[in-house]
């Protein structure tokens, strides 16, 4: 089971979290458990321990930080600790510098692999590179890729 623990404030990364779902689906084998991949949506006011590695996706705020929520929840408990990777949507708008910066942060505070940058809520090409990034995984999980 692949955990994906994510945050969303204005929608677009639960807009391509949704795409990377209805792609896993669609393509999974049918020996493949539709919970294979668990997704975690983070909030305000829920801020979960997740006491198992898990992949991030979130997005970056004004002038390349982290988002608040991202960053409490990574300091809760052992959090993260847990975190495999960390990928995030952006706007290349913001420039070259700061455009998915929280990624850089957070795989650098955490020693996090940087799994994916994508604008707003992501193209197919960016859902089939995240899907291919988690198959690098599979030795480390049930999830038998779709996309094998
Ligand atoms: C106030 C504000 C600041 C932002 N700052 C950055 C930034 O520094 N770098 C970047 O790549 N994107 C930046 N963005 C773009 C967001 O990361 C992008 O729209 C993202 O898709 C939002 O995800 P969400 O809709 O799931 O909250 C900013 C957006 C807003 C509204």
């Amino acid at each position: 089971m692949l955990h994906i623990v994510y945050e969303s404030r204005t929608g677009q990364v639960k807009r391509f979290v949704d795409k990377v779902h209805l792609a896993f689906l669609r393509l999974k084998s049918p020996e493949t458990p539709s919970d294979a991949l668990v997704f975690h949506r983070i909030s305000k006011g829920n801020i979960p321990n997740i006491s198992t590695p898990f992949h991030m996706l979130t997005y970056t705020d004004g002038f390349g930080v982290v988002p608040e929520i991202t960053q409490a929840f990574l300091d809760h408990g052992h959090n993260g600790r847990n975190i495999l990777s960390i990928g995030s949507s952006g706007n290349k708008n913001w420039g070259t510098h700061q455009y998915g910066r929280a990624a850089d942060i957070i795989a650098h505070a955490w020693d996090a692999q940087l799994s994916l940058k994508w604008e707003l809520a992501g193209t197919v090409n960016d859902v089939v590179a995240f899907m291919k990034y988690l198959h690098s995984f599979e030795n480390e999980s049930r999830l038998t890729s779709p996309l094998a």
